[in-house]
């Protein structure tokens, strides 16, 4: 009989459990096997919090408090870009603050928050040590320097074109281009 064949889920679990058997009983141990948790399924769900918890034989409580107190650690979805606003020194008091609130504003989300569309997720974050672009952001792994409040919205609607063009792309249609951008920031590749 032809062997079944696994899901991805089901490799991430035993994947996972390879590192609990390896690392579980060390020191650390458990922030160590929670950071592979996130590598493979980029966030903590509860599911994986429960899982991790039965098999370190751990209250789930214990492994989910240790979940949300560490602040490299997910445990909600992330949208297709993270949005990290730089609040470090340098980025601060160039606005860095205001322009946080402007994505805030703009995407309806709060710290850590994801839009509905899962496209977008809003966090702040310490110095990336670019500190002669303040005030900074990055969307995923792209920097954008010298940002002001009314250059937001220009590039939200680049990435959104940007989307919607993969979009038609996909079904083979004409893109809807969004109106009203004019930031002079460096566009996604
Ligand atoms: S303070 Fe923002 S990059 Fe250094």
């Amino acid at each position: 009989m032809a062997k079944e064949k696994m899901s991805v889920t089901e490799r991430h679990y035993l994947t996972l459990d390879k590192i609990i058997e390896r690392h579980g009983d060390k020191p650390g141990g458990l922030i160590r096997v929670l950071a592979k948790a996130q590598e493979l399924f980029g966030y903590l769900s509860r599911d994986v919090q429960i899982h991790v918890a039965e098999k370190m034989c751990l209250p789930v409580g214990h492994v989910n408090g240790v979940a949300t107190f560490y602040s490299q650690f997910i445990t909600s979805p992330r949208g297709k870009y993270t949005v990290s606003v730089c609040l470090g020194t340098a980025c601060y008091v160039k606005n860095g603050q205001d322009v946080y609130n402007r994505f805030r504003e703009l995407l309806g989300v709060d710290e850590n928050g994801t839009t509905e569309d899962r496209m977008f997720t809003l966090r702040s974050t310490r110095c990336i040590g670019a500190c002669s672009l303040a005030p900074l952001i990055a969307i995923n792994d792209h920097v954008h320097g010298h940002l002001t409040v009314d250059d937001v919205a220009g590039l939200l609607g680049k990435y959104q074109e940007l989307e919607a063009e993969e979009e038609a792309a996909d079904i083979g249609a004409e893109p809807v281009r969004a109106a009203g951008h004019q930031a002079e920031v460096s566009p996604p590749n």
